[in-house]
């Protein structure tokens, strides 16, 4: 299963690239706005010269024309760019356009399994289905990614990525990874809380307390002299 960070703050994302778990980032409209840049492009640039897995980047109009034009233009940004557009008529046929010609597409503001099926038939690299806010609304987030899983395995043919988003808490991601997900794009601080376990930290604190008991240290630099095979 892939990780995406689903974030537009840089330094966010230079912090979890250095971990080497990172595959991809995803941005939108509100994250940009929330991270305060004032210069979309080249922040995306930064981005996408940051972490070399598919950095999304979102269109900013509605209309066909202005989409196209816009996801053009942020296609030839990076290689890795995958351009984002909304789950609607214009944005699907927007999809269908840059993937034809081999750029990647994220569609977005993906609710519901007829919704993904035509993600997938307009050629879309990935299909964003917003499991946390259709919990919001008393709906089940992880039902629609356990319908798409189902429905994309029974076409070979499509080959559309299931990225699970919006999401809330790591029992998102391994509900996700349960079912098969390709990839879950996941807030810095959710991605934190994937790395925790309580019993991690009282287990290590133990073993750096029962370590200085031996008085020893492990040497960090010089030559180790390796095992001798028994039978030479
Ligand atoms: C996906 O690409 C979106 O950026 C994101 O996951 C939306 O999440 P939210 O519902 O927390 O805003």
């Amino acid at each position: 299963m892939k990780f995406f960070v689903d974030t537009a703050d840089l330094n966010e994302i230079k912090d979890l690239a250095a971990t080497g778990l990172l595959d991809g980032v995803t941005t939108n409209p509100s994250l940009v706005a929330k991270s305060g840049h004032s210069d979309f492009v080249s922040l995306i640039r930064e981005i996408a010269s940051v972490v070399p897995g598919p950095v999304s980047a979102e269109v900013a109009a509605t209309d066909y024309d202005t989409m196209l034009a816009e996801g053009l233009y942020l296609a030839k940004i990076a290689k890795n760019i995958a351009v984002k557009v909304p789950l609607t008529p214009a944005g699907l046929k927007v999809c269908k356009h840059l993937s034809q010609q081999g750029t990647m597409v994220n569609v977005t503001l993906c609710f519901s399994a007829a919704q993904a099926i035509l993600a997938a038939k307009a050629g879309a690299t990935f299909v964003s289905p917003f499991v946390g806010r259709l919990d919001d609304i008393g709906e089940s987030g992880m039902q629609l990614i356990s319908d798409i899983c189902t429905i994309y395995s029974a076409y070979p043919e499509f080959n559309t990525q299931i990225l699970v988003a919006s999401v809330r808490s790591p029992m998102h991601v391994v509900e996700a990874a349960k079912m098969g997900a390709d990839v879950a794009t996941i807030p810095p601080a959710v991605i934190r809380q994937l790395f925790s376990h309580p019993l991690t930290d009282k287990g290590l604190a133990q073993f750096v307390a029962d370590w200085a008991k031996t008085g020893q240290t492990i040497p960090t630099a010089g030559n180790v002299q390796p095992l001798k095979s028994s039978r030479t």
